[in-house]
């Protein structure tokens, strides 16, 4: 089966911190045109694969989701064969032998090394399968998110993943420091940033206490490389909370605030629309002034927290 070129292309991971639910409000906030594309936070690549770049960087800290972007460009046959046979094993077992299979499958993705073809597979069964489509790693590094209540998950869009397989064609891939991977961004490129959110307040954010927590210093070095960036003439964008700290060390730049739909707490009670921010060095497509009219509820709602 080849990819068919005429449909478009869609994230093939379910990964917290989404941008999909936004692509809506940041389509008219891209720069009018660029050259090539950099994504150093890409996650489940929302913006990526909703912009579908002719030439790309992208990168991420997580090793075992990057060596499954590299094998999704490099190895998609093997890739889906292998994933067909679990969704196949998995799909006609009872709920028991489901979860007993599950189990199974996180003991042996957890024995194996980022590079290892069956731990990416691994990865893309147990992203379908999982509670939520969690990934969250205990103080070993060990995968340990439960198995989720779906009736019939699908484990392999293989139409969707060819065509995921042709978007990174032209696509650097790397698993290295955000810094790194904007070092060869010139004047007219865009970077589009996603980093972990600064808590909006000291306690709301689980993150703060994993071994790969992202520290304010870790946000002052961003912000000192978004400077770096716009006085080399590249376009950038970035998402963040709109904690006051963000703003603080953004001030001075075009912030421009988003509604999402989060997740605030575990209960459903946390549900809720929460402001976020967009910060811009650049005039995006349509003038702010146009932005705000469209949706003047999010202008006028937008309050710093
Ligand atoms: C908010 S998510 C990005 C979400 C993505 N834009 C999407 O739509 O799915 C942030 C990502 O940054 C990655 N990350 C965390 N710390 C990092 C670091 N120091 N360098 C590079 N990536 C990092 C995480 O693994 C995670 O995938």
């Amino acid at each position: 089966m080849s990819a068919d070129t005429s449909k478009k292309v869609k994230p093939f991971l379910k990964w917290v911190g989404g941008k999909g639910q936004l692509l809506n409000q940041f389509e008219s906030l891209f720069p009018k045109e660029y050259n090539s594309y950099y994504e150093p936070f890409i996650g489940g690549g929302a913006v990526f694969f909703s912009i579908n770049p002719k030439k790309a960087h992208i990168n991420d800290i997580n090793k075992t989701l990057v060596q499954t972007y590299t094998n999704i460009k490099k190895n998609i046959d093997e890739l889906i064969s292998g994933l067909k046979k679990l969704e196949k094993e998995f799909i006609t077992k009872d709920t028991d032998a489901r979860k007993k299979f599950y189990y199974s499958i996180r003991e042996k993705y957890n024995l194996l090394t980022h590079d290892d073809f069956d731990r990416s597979l691994y990865f893309l069964f147990l992203n379908k399968t999982a509670f939520n489509g969690v990934y969250r790693e205990n103080s070993k590094g060990g995968f340990n998110v439960p198995i989720g209540s779906y009736k019939n998950p699908r484990i392999v869009d293989e139409e969707n993943l060819r065509l995921v397989s042709k978007t990174l064609e032209n696509t650097k891939i790397t698993s290295g420091s955000f810094v790194d991977a904007v070092k060869n961004a010139k004047a007219g490129d865009f970077v589009y940033f996603d980093p972990p959110y600064h808590p909006l307040s000291e306690t709301s954010s689980f993150t703060s206490y994993s071994k790969d927590a992202f520290s304010k210093d870790d946000q002052i070095r961003l912000r000192d490389l978004f400077i770096e960036l716009d006085k080399r003439g590249v376009y950038v964008m970035l998402s963040n909370s709109s904690a006051p700290f963000i703003q603080e060390i953004y001030a001075g730049y075009k912030q421009i605030p988003v509604y999402a739909n989060r997740m605030i707490n575990s209960k459903s009670s946390g549900r809720g629309k929460i402001s976020e921010v967009v910060i811009v060095n650049y005039q995006p497509r349509l003038s702010l002034e146009n932005v705000f009219e469209k949706d003047l509820s999010i202008s006028s709602q937008y309050q710093y927290q």
